[in-house]
């Protein structure tokens, strides 16, 4: 059931079938690269792009701007307190500012951190601490037709092996990421981090949440885990978070804000320190590099994140996404996740080898057919992983409407129609960074016969 209505519009247009092959050709074939303004409908992310409420508008009227103490800062505190449990908050100035924040406080050189699957910021922020991601997903988190329940889950044997070979003294940091965005955004149960948590405790590790997703998790735990289903969204949030000795968390997901970060934790010391290092890198402990009104949008997001009507609209409408994209002969990973619909670029091209990037392929063709820009997760995005070549279709909250979905599901059809004539990729420029090059590595086709300007295409 819809759960708002417009009050302010954005005009969108799509640019014609010529300008959006130049553009992509100027991209260098990386999406990351294009204009906005030559987007269609934008899927690229669902960080910071959704829609604020008139009351978080209101909020940002309201909000303080006092360099220290402000009061906008002491509603976020309540806020965080009310909706996830935990009494000291450190403000950043987006999720991986907090990550910086708290991974640089508990990792040092030559530590491996566990995770149920990293998220790319979050692995390049692990080895910038000398420290070693290692993933510990499910086996079903990466077979797109598992229909489970819980494919996010945090393998507690996967967990076991790497300790006995590395030596639990050198795991001090056991992460859990709800939803498990870089596993198809699918949900964490509270059983499993109720296990992760004694786990942690076994090898006296700290246990992090990476909340970025909480509300959406929380939505699928009362929908999937029987002793649950009578719970609501919020108690669920309160519950899950509550296991854990620290958050972080990216307020342009489940904050319902376009910037925004901060860490959170109910540990004294940890706190400390954590408050030490954000003056270094983000801001006094009350601003935390955001501005005063972008805090007080937060503390009200917060709140919205949890209402029952938000939530369910929420996750009902990437569901529809998905449902309509599978009836219409795409491979979609089962089942459908919290944030995004991912699309198998392997079985739409299996004529397409790993190393030509399907999923690039696929992005580049939803992009020239109709103006419509995924993000691929696949080899491109995670070089030396054995994951399946995903395409994420992530939806902004509160943005889109099932005319948008109707479009994208059109050109997706007519991609998968012409499927033969799409060409792999090869890069011809990679950034210093491997674990970030998807953001700004070039490639070209690798056939010359790579449909071009006028080939196809919606009108
Ligand atoms: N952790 C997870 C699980 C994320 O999905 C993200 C961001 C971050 C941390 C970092 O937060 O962007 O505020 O610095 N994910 C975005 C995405 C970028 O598109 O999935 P940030």
């Amino acid at each position: 059931m819809v759960a708002y209505k417009s009050k302010v519009v954005e005009r969108i247009q799509l640019p014609s079938r010529e300008r959006r092959a130049t553009a992509l050709e100027e991209a260098g074939y990386n999406v990351f690269e294009l204009s906005a303004d030559d987007v269609f409908i934008d899927l690229l992310t669902d960080s910071g792009t959704g829609a604020m409420s008139d009351d978080q508008w209101a909020a940002l009227m309201r909000g303080d701007e006092a360099y220290a103490g402000s009061s906008s800062f002491d509603r976020l505190e309540s806020a965080v307190a009310d909706v996830m449990g935990f009494e000291h908050v450190v403000p950043t100035h987006q999720g991986r500012g907090a990550e910086n924040v708290l991974y640089g406080t508990l990792l040092s050189e030559g530590d491996v951190a566990l995770n149920n699957t990293h998220f790319d910021t979050t692995r390049a922020h692990v080895s910038n601490q000398g420290a070693d991601p290692v993933d510990c997903p499910v086996p079903a988190a990466h077979d797109p037709e598992a229909n489970e329940p819980f494919k996010g889950n945090f393998s507690l044997e996967r967990a076991r092996a790497v300790v006995d070979e590395v030596g639990a003294e050198r795991v001090p940091l056991v992460i859990l990421t709800v939803t498990n965005n870089s596993a198809a955004g699918q949900p964490v149960s509270v059983e499993n981090t109720r296990r992760v948590r004694a786990f942690a405790d076994e090898i006296d590790a700290a246990f992090v949440i990476d909340a970025c997703r909480f509300a959406e998790n929380a939505s699928f735990v009362t929908r999937r885990e029987d002793e649950y289903a009578d719970a609501t969204v919020a108690e669920v949030a309160r519950e899950q978070l509550g296991y854990a000795d620290a958050l972080v968390m990216s307020g342009k997901k489940d904050g319902l804000v376009n910037v925004g970060g901060f860490v959170a934790t109910d540990d004294e010391e940890l706190f400390e320190r954590c408050k030490q290092r954000a003056i270094l890198y983000e801001g006094f402990p009350t601003y935390g590099g955001m501005a005063g009104r972008d805090v007080a949008a937060m503390a009200v997001g917060l709140r919205e994140a949890v209402e029952e009507s938000y939530v369910e609209d929420r996750v009902e409408q990437v569901r529809e996404l998905g449902a309509m994209l599978e009836e219409a002969g795409l491979p979609v990973y089962e089942p459908v996740g919290g944030h995004a619909v991912y699309l198998d670029a392997g079985a739409t091209f299996p004529g397409i080898p790993a190393d030509e990037f399907p999923g690039q392929a696929l992005v580049c063709e939803l992009y020239r057919e109709g103006g419509v820009r995924g993000v691929e997760l696949g080899s491109f995005a995670f070089p030396e992983t054995d994951r399946p070549e995903l395409v994420r279709l992530a939806v902004p909250r509160r943005t889109y409407h099932r005319e948008h979905f109707e479009h994208v599901v059109e050109t997706a059809a007519a991609v998968l129609e012409r499927r033969e004539e799409v060409s792999g990729l090869e890069i011809v420029s990679d950034p210093a960074v491997p674990e970030l090059r998807h953001f700004s590595a070039a490639l070209e086709p690798v056939s010359a016969e790579a449909p071009t300007a006028v080939d196809g295409g919606l009108e």
